[in-house]
């Protein structure tokens, strides 16, 4: 199964993204120069955005991956893959390539504070204010959207859609 063209109308093309992941990436390299960065990227919604954005920046880093998991659809929050690197005294950066509710990535920076992180930033693409349960806001943001589901870049419907190399909407 696909998603058809009928479903979709575009948003952003690839190199309108690869314009956002830039300068996200400018700000970063000057805001941590003569640092070391521990990049946290959480599966799998944020693969295509973390494998652009370092690579847009020259500065000694490193990436982990985790895995949330929701218990059910607005309940507890659990982690199902944890990072596997110390991360005490280090300069960490969440990467979301969007960030909705916020809860998941609430849930994540508490668990990464209770590691003593030096620094605990928090990287998103794509923001949807709209939708927002609990007062989070990210540190970098590339592009503020109304609330609208996307799909493409990493982001799914239902699985489908990730690997599109532009976002779209999704049609009501
Ligand atoms: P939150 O905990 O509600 O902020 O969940 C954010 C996660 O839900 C994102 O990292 C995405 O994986 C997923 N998500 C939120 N909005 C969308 C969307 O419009 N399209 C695809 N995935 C989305
Ligand atoms: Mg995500």
């Amino acid at each position: 199964m696909s998603l058809i063209k009928d479903d979709l109308s575009l948003y952003l093309t690839h190199e309108e993204i690869q314009n956002v992941v830039v300068e996200l990436a400018n700000r970063i390299e000057a805001d941590y120069a003569g640092k070391e960065l521990i990049w946290i990227c959480p599966l799998r919604g944020s693969i295509h955005f973390i494998a652009d954005i370092v690579r847009c920046i020259h500065l000694p880093q490193q990436v982990e991956f985790v895995q949330l998991k929701s218990l059910s659809k607005g309940g507890a929050i659990t982690i199902q893959k944890d990072i596997s690197t110390e991360i005490k005294g280090k300069h960490v950066l969440v990467a979301e390539e969007i960030i909705d509710s916020g809860r998941g990535l609430s849930f994540l920076i508490r668990h990464l504070e209770a590691s003593r992180p030096a620094s605990l930033k928090v990287v998103t693409l794509l923001d949807k204010p709209a939708r927002r349960d609990l007062p989070l806001r990210a540190d970098y943001i590339g592009r503020v959207i109304e609330d609208r589901f996307v799909v493409g870049y990493g982001m799914d419907y239902e699985e489908l859609g990730r690997n599109y190399k532009d976002i779209h909407y999704l049609k009501n």
